[in-house]
């Protein structure tokens, strides 16, 4: 995926750091009520550009954890004083535990039962007893609806519109398609690029499953999505 290797250096115009105050205080909130005790140390699998954690880091000491060096680096820029750490969230072993350990909206990238289940795994290895974990995927397949996105964004003499389009090839299978279509202008020079992402789509009822059968107790929680007071739902956990 382009997006996260050689178009990082685009990566804050497509998603900005800022997007993401309102669902970083969901988080927040979620995690302090959820584990019982205080809440210090948190764990991100995924953590990508870092981009909730520039929010989180107010109130957790941060670990971040991502497969891509590129998406490290920038969140390493944004979030010195992280611990940064390359791994990929189905076999990462840190040999500690947190007091809250998130899961965003990388855990897409898991595209079958297998790999979903490994990474519910990791988390919960890496969840303290009374600790809270907290998994925000893009879409439970019940609530999945085709569709496009603009995004636009500039700084300095670069400038860059996408359309992102979701749509599913096969509603029988658990994967839909993202793809990204990028114009991007460095000065007078524009460039397009199509980047295309295969994403996980598993029904609730298999997210609770495996979340329990891993040893979580589930919750569902809203979180906004957009300005007009929309939500959506994403799973909290406690680990007993
Ligand atoms: C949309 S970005 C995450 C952005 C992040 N939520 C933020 O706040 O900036 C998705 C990330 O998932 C990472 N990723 C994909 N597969 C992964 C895996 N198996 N293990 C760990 N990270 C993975 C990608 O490298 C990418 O950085």
């Amino acid at each position: 995926m382009q997006l996260y290797d050689d178009l990082t250096p685009w990566y804050r115009l497509v998603d900005p750091p800022g997007d993401h105050a309102e669902e970083a205080a969901t988080y927040e909130s979620g995690f302090v009520r959820a584990a019982s005790g205080d809440a210090h140390a948190l764990l991100e699998l995924g953590a990508g550009a870092g981009h909730n954690a520039v929010h989180l880091k107010r109130r957790f000491r941060c670990t971040l954890s991502d497969l891509s060096p590129a998406m490290l680096a920038l969140s390493r820029e944004l979030n010195p004083e992280c611990e940064h750490v390359a791994g990929d969230m189905r076999t990462l072993r840190l040999g500690r535990t947190f007091d809250a350990v998130l899961v965003h909206d990388a855990i897409v990238y898991m595209t079958s039962e297998t790999d979903l289940r490994a990474a519910i795994e990791t988390a919960f290895v890496h969840t303290r007893p009374g600790g809270a974990a907290l998994f925000a995927p893009d879409f439970v397949r019940e609530r999945f609806r085709a569709g496009t996105a603009l995004i636009e964004g500039e700084a300095g003499d670069r400038a860059l519109r996408c359309i992102e389009w979701c749509w599913d090839p096969d509603p029988a299978d658990c994967t839909y398609r993202a793809e990204y279509a990028f114009l991007l202008r460095e000065g007078n020079e524009v460039r397009s690029i199509h980047d295309r992402h295969l994403e996980g789509l598993f029904p609730r009822a298999t997210w609770i499953a495996l979340l329990e059968a891993t040893g979580y107790r589930v919750e569902l929680i809203a979180r906004p999505i957009d300005e007009e007071g929309g939500t959506d739902e994403v799973f909290l956990c406690r680990r007993p």
